[in-house]
């Protein structure tokens, strides 16, 4: 396979610090990336920040200062943390970039053209935690936003509206017929339902009640609302433009999976739809809606207050790289569901499933080959891949496959971990040490092999997960860095020295354990 694989994630609000909710989204949409590198060539994750509107705007008022500035501090922010967590985009977008901006003022321009876009007077109730007009129905029976829990404001204004009414039956109809469209499925009724009572939606505000965003083309009164804005930046991000989009943006449009939390999906799947269905563009192949994480339980946000900064939990473990935590983020929940995190929770996955489950087998393998084999792997130990490991490397390896093919992302971890386990029992059942002690070096020596051609795939099973891990264990087995599926054939591993008692070192220490603090204290 040498196919195109375009991903996008939300882009974030910057009027704040990113939180490990945020790095969830942007850990899982790594972790589907790079799994997609493994396979081709040309796959491409976009990722970026909102940075108009209301929000932003009275952000940088409290504070005295421009709302330019306050993007500026707070981008350079998410920008850190991702390079913290190794997100390996291709490309991060920012709306006040000057292009995006250009070609925002040309869509919205070609949707009024298409007769889309209409002018009219209207009042309703704005939530800004949501930057959104709530409906009477959505609110709480205190009649607060469900999300921000906060009243939402009462605003009379003419604003352009665009005619979402018109693409309802085009959409009912797209969704029915495209079944992975909205994924998970459990949420297709839901959007369903909302369509049944959709309306024109408002994509203006004054320029009074919010001076901070894209102009109106044409209107000296009128900013641009920042859904069209935010929305936009998928395409614009890549090239777009009405009159002459790009090479780029003819390959990699449509995206295949836009990667979002479920508090958005209505405008993904609703609006963002409509607007491309406007534009005469296709429409992307899947929108992927994640759930939340929590802490204790309940929606960690900055509305909230309640938020943890993915680096403090990198600092307060000492970690040394973000494996971990990415390992952690991305198994926290099966799609779609909400996961909760908690420092002994994270520190009690981590310390079974990287530490002892794979990092102890290895590492115990590796000594058996020193002590019983100088290290060395014999011409004669080599098995093929009809023994009872390698058939099963090979399942797990296509239902990793299948599981990343259904974003099933905590699965596919899932997976590699039981193959551990595999590997472990074949440990105790073997018993390579008695088979030494007997004298039946060839037998032992096949065991190994095994245990060793296993540990191998599961390096780069691992890699989407925890990049440096994965390198550790190639390097541990003095393997060439790559980590692309056709590696996951068995018999790569070939006769020869493979290490040495001084070069055997665990790829992952448990957190808390002794070595792990000497080592943090730097001996
Ligand atoms: O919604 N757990 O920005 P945002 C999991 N700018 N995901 C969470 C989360 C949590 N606790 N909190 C937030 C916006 N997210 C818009 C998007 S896209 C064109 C515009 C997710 O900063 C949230 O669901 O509020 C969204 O997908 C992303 O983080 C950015 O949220
Ligand atoms: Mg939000």
């Amino acid at each position: 396979m040498n196919e195109k694989f375009y991903l996008t994630t939300a882009i974030d609000y910057v009027n704040g610090a990113p939180h490990i909710g945020h790095a969830y989204e942007k850990i899982l949409s790594d972790v589907i990336i790079r799994h997609k590198r493994q396979l081709t060539d040309k796959a491409f994750m976009l990722t970026g920040t909102d940075e108009h509107g209301i929000k932003i705007q009275k952000t940088a008022a409290a504070r005295g200062i421009e709302p330019k500035q306050l993007c500026d501090e707070n981008f350079s922010k998410f920008e850190k943390a991702w390079q913290e967590l190794e997100i390996s985009y291709d490309k991060i977008i920012r709306t006040t970039d000057e292009q995006h901006k250009k070609v925002v003022k040309q869509i919205f321009k070609k949707l009024l053209e298409n007769g889309d876009i209409y002018k009219h007077s209207y009042t309703g109730l704005y939530c800004s935690g949501c930057e959104s007009f709530l409906s009477p129905k959505d609110l709480t029976s205190d009649g607060l936003c469900p999300d921000h829990l906060k009243k939402p404001e009462e605003i009379t204004e003419e604003n352009y509206f665009f005619r979402l009414s018109k693409y309802k039956d085009k959409l009912i109809e797209y969704i029915k017929t495209h079944p992975g469209f909205i994924m998970p499925s459990f949420r297709v009724n839901e959007i369903l339902n909302q369509l049944e009572n959709i309306e024109d939606i408002s994509v203006s505000r004054t320029k009074t009640a919010v001076k901070w965003a894209i102009d109106v083309p044409d209107d000296d009164e009128q900013s641009i609302y920042v859904w069209i804005d935010a929305l936009s930046n998928y395409i614009t991000a890549i090239g777009y433009d009405t009159e002459n989009p790009s090479e780029q943006f003819k390959e990699l449009w449509p995206a295949d999976v836009q990667v979002i939390g479920k508090d958005i999906i209505k405008f993904h799947s609703i609006y963002w739809t409509a607007i491309l269905m406007s534009l005469g563009l296709p429409l992307p192949k899947t929108i992927l809606a994640h759930g939340w994480i929590t802490i204790d339980e309940s929606k960690m946000s900055k509305s909230l207050g309640n938020v943890i900064a993915p680096h403090d939990v990198l600092e307060s473990f000492k970690l040394e790289h973000p494996d971990a935590f990415r390992y952690y983020m991305a198994s926290a929940a099966p799609i779609g569901r909400d996961g909760n995190y908690s420092d002994e929770d994270f520190k009690e996955k981590v310390n079974a499933d990287l530490a002892n489950n794979i990092g102890n087998l290895l590492n115990r393998t590796l000594n058996m080959l020193v002590k019983y084999f100088d290290g060395e792997i014999k011409a004669e130990s080599i098995t093929d891949k009809n023994s009872k490991i390698a058939q099963y490397a090979q399942n797990a390896k296509n239902q990793i496959i299948e599981s990343f093919n259904n974003y099933e992302i905590a699965e596919a971890a899932g997976i590699i971990v039981s193959f551990a386990d595999f590997v472990n029992k074949y440990v105790t059942e073997t018993a390579p040490w008695t088979l030494a002690k007997e004298g039946k070096m060839q037998e032992c020596s096949e065991v190994l092999y095994n245990v060793l051609e296993a540990m191998r795939h599961i390096g780069i099973m691992l890699y989407p997960f925890c990049p440096n891990i994965s390198k550790d264990i190639l390097i541990q087995l003095n393997e060439d860095l790559d980590f692309k599926y056709d590696k996951l054939e068995w018999g790569i591993i070939k006769e020869g020295k493979i290490t040495d008692k001084e070069k055997i070192k665990p790829v992952f220490l448990r957190l808390d354990s002794e070595f792990a603090i000497d080592k943090k204290k730097g001996k």
